[in-house]
């Protein structure tokens, strides 16, 4: 039986490798001869950072970092905190943070402002999808492939109280 909690699919399987194949095509032209750290923010983005360093031709690191945002469901309870930081330095490199979703915006902007203090040669942010109706604070990231409505979403990496983070497509969360 289909799980009542998934209303429908926003985003097709299809629909997400199309558009991830595009913005590699993009980091490739813009990356090339050079050897970028992709910065992969947990959990959630760990599918679309899979997927994604795969479709880059280019030479590229992987590294992690861990913030957690406490929900009630799908009401965010306050600022986000860091659990991982990276294991590397990354004064003079190009650092590319891959993200799941920029929402209110707090986590992106607290952690450009936290690495650009470790001077990075360049910091530009990835992101999968964008809920710019929900900002807190002005960030924007420098690739989006999808903007979406104020709708919670599952799948592709993203949860709901840990659960549904390996659906292979992105979709509306019913309470
Ligand atoms: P922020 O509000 O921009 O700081 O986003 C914090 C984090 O909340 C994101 O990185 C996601 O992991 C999570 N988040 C925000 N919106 C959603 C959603 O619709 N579904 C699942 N997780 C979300
Ligand atoms: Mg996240």
């Amino acid at each position: 039986m289909q799980d009542p909690h998934i209303k429908r699919v926003l985003i097709s399987e299809q629909e997400i490798h199309s558009k991830l194949k595009e913005a590699a095509k993009q980091i490739d032209a813009e990356y090339a001869g050079k050897n970028p750290l992709l910065v992969s923010i947990l959990k959630g983005s760990f599918v679309f950072l899979s997927d994604f360093c795969r479709a880059l031709t280019i030479p590229c690191e992987i590294s992690f970092m861990c913030t957690k945002c406490y929900f009630n469901g799908t009401t965010p309870l306050g600022e986000p905190e860091m659990i991982m930081d990276l294991d590397c330095d990354i004064k003079g490199r190009d650092v590319i943070i891959v993200e799941d979703i920029v929402d209110s915006g707090l986590t992106l902007n607290e952690i450009t402002a936290h690495l650009k203090k470790r001077q990075p040669n360049s910091l530009k942010v990835i992101t999968l999808l964008d809920k710019p109706s929900r900002r807190q604070v002005p960030f924007s990231a420098d690739v989006s492939l999808f903007t979406i409505e104020n709708y919670f979403v599952i799948g592709y990496g993203l949860d709901c109280a840990e659960r549904y983070r390996n659906l292979p497509y992105i979709a509306e969360y019913q309470e």
